[in-house]
């Protein structure tokens, strides 16, 4: 099962190669010229070169070529030379409608499942453990579950690891701190909230302070028994706040390691290291150099051991390496990390490279990098008062503007507080989620609270009322389950939006090729506006004809399943009414 372009491709590429033309170039895309046509090739104008004609001629050429084929009799209704030979094509509506029968009776879609036998590790998330999560946080979350959701479609075997920092000096600061206060009882969230900032304040300051932070740090990673278990308490404490979070967010983590998971690999790691002369003494410290001679900006070495013996942020992502290809086997490990973090990554990839951990042809290492979401004056995004926004109170906020939208639609009325709360909090977190979606992942974007909750516009709440709008369709209409789609029957009102569900398996591909979920929300919502428009334009419960309205009910219904399943991609809960 593929696509409609997929499908035309094909036969084009037969016809190329009958002509001798360069198969690559048979390519057919969605015509972007509206009425004129629905299709177009503009191979014959890439191939002139080769074969020596005028564009117009190579056209004309394949044109002849595709008529003589008598089984593409019944596909075109119309394919002629446009301009200076660009190639236009209309389909017969049969050949469209025999399509989304197709798409519709396929189990996914058209989407094939290419991932099937491969694992596929995503790292996303990244809280640190004791500091506020903030909104970096939220979006590696939010398109890094959203990836999750794309890669397990597409048949994959994901592992999401949420790879926590619960390794580096602020362990040991707050480690120094409890001691410094000679505390030993039970750690509590406040506690920690309180204690990591005033730890990291005096650590700034004082020189002695941070001294003795990075030295309980070490004795932490050298496995000292009562800074360990200490250790473990604050840990075990803060995760617990953590997954609250990420329950109201609706994001999925299948394992809950972090950076420590990496320890017991460090040893070995390093000793091999230096015993084949990748690691140098430096100043102290041991390094990895990891620049290559075509460099076209300086890349500095990694730095494997600070000269107190404890190790970095480097350190574990190469060790963590180490565990997930031994524990997984993954063919593919995804990074959704702060696009600033980018040369970290180089460091790394290039350093297990060179060290013959991770071998290119065994598994792809790829740094899906997202952009910063700023505040209305164009700078990371910060609470009123220039502090760190809190998850928690950013999904609060979002879900008391959720509530007063709802009002103002004069939505979920006739529902009680429970179903209404619940109704909330299904729109805030849409909204959350598709304004950050939305935007290519490597820019950066403005956080508009007003904006991304309104119920029009590209939005998260606009597609849950769509997507509810046709499920009371289709239920005003009696139809709870499939209804057979043998009956479809498409003219000039429903063409356009046969042709978009025609469209949905070269949307995900590129969604999956470019881990770039805004690809899907691009679709989403011009497939919601576009039932919006074919919904105003013609009669469907009303119809009088049976035929018709069978046939445009499908349409419905194929409509909502992918507008449904795309939601469900993105992470996003369509609630039952609204
Ligand atoms: N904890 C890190 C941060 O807050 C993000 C971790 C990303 N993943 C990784 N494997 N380094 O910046």
């Amino acid at each position: 099962m593929s696509s409609l372009c997929e499908h035309l491709t094909k036969i084009f590429e037969t016809v190329f190669e009958q002509l001798e033309l360069p198969r690559a170039n048979a390519k057919i895309n969605v015509s972007k010229q509206g009425q004129n046509c629905q299709f177009q090739c503009n191979g014959a104008m890439a191939s002139a070169k080769i074969a020596r004609k005028k564009p117009h001629d190579v056209a004309k050429d394949i044109i002849d070529q595709v008529k003589k084929n008598t089984l593409n009799k019944d596909i075109f209704k119309e394919i002629s030379i446009g301009g200076p030979g660009f190639i236009n094509i209309t389909l017969n509506d049969s050949f469209i409608e025999n399509h989304i029968k197709e798409i519709s009776n396929d189990k996914k879609y058209g989407i094939k499942e290419s991932g099937e036998g491969q694992n596929i590790v995503l790292d996303y998330g990244g809280p640190n453990i004791a500091k506020a999560m903030h909104v970096g946080h939220l979006r590696s979350s939010i398109i890094g579950d959203a990836l999750r959701r794309i890669y397990k479609y597409a048949g994959y075997n994901t592992i999401s690891d949420i790879h926590m920092g619960d390794w580096g000096t602020p362990m040991g600061m707050i480690l120094s701190e409890l001691e410094l206060m000679g505390f030993d009882g039970e750690i509590t969230m406040d506690m920690l909230a309180e204690i990591y900032p005033k730890a990291a304040a005096a650590c700034k300051e004082d020189e002695k302070r941070l001294a003795l932070a990075r030295e309980a740090t070490r004795k932490l990673q050298e496995g000292d028994p009562t800074y360990t278990q200490t250790w473990k308490k604050f840990i075990d404490v803060s995760i617990e706040g953590i997954k609250k979070n990420f329950d109201a967010l609706g994001v999925h983590f299948d394992e809950w390691k972090g950076e420590s998971d990496a320890h017991p690999y460090i040893t070995d790691m390093i000793n091999d290291l230096k015993r084949r002369n990748l690691a140098i003494e430096s100043d102290g410290a041991l390094i990895m150099p990891v620049s290559k001679e075509d460099d076209k900006k300086e890349i500095p070495p990694l730095i494997l051991l600070k000269s107190d013996g404890a190790v970095l942020y480097s350190t574990t992502d190469m060790a963590t390496i180490i565990d997930r290809i031994k524990t997984y086997n993954p063919s593919k490990i995804i990074y959704i990390v702060d696009q600033r973090q980018h040369l970290h990554f180089e460091q790394v990839f290039r350093a297990v490279h060179i060290a013959g951990i991770a071998p290119k042809d065994k598994v792809d290492l790829v740094f899906a990098g997202f952009g910063t979401m700023n505040g209305s004056d164009g700078k990371p995004f910060k609470t009123r008062a220039g502090g760190v926004m809190r998850l928690s109170d950013l999904i609060s906020m979002a879900k008391e503007k959720a509530t007063l939208r709802l009002n103002e639609a004069a939505l979920a009325k006739d529902m009680d507080e429970l179903e209404r709360k619940n109704v909330a909090h299904k729109v805030a977190i849409a909204a959350l989620k598709f304004a950050d979606l939305r935007n290519d992942r490597v820019t950066d974007y403005i956080f508009d609270i007003d904006r991304m909750t309104s119920f029009e516009g590209k939005t998260g709440p606009y597609l849950l009322y769509q997507a509810v709008r046709i499920q009371s369709l289709l239920r005003k209409a009696g139809i709870e389950n499939q209804i057979e789609i043998n009956s479809l029957k498409i003219d000039d009102i429903d063409r356009d939006i046969a042709l978009l569900l025609s469209e949905f398996p070269d949307h995900f591909n590129n969604a999956i090729n470019q881990n770039s979920p805004h690809i899907l929300c691009d679709y989403a919502y011009r497939l919601a506006q576009e039932f919006s428009s074919f919904y105003g334009n013609c009669h469907i419960l009303s119809e009088p004809d049976k035929k018709i309205k069978t046939s445009r009910l499908a349409l419905c219904q194929q409509s909502h399943k992918q507008l449904c399943l795309i939601l469900e991609l993105l992470g996003i809960e369509i609630p039952d009414r609204m």
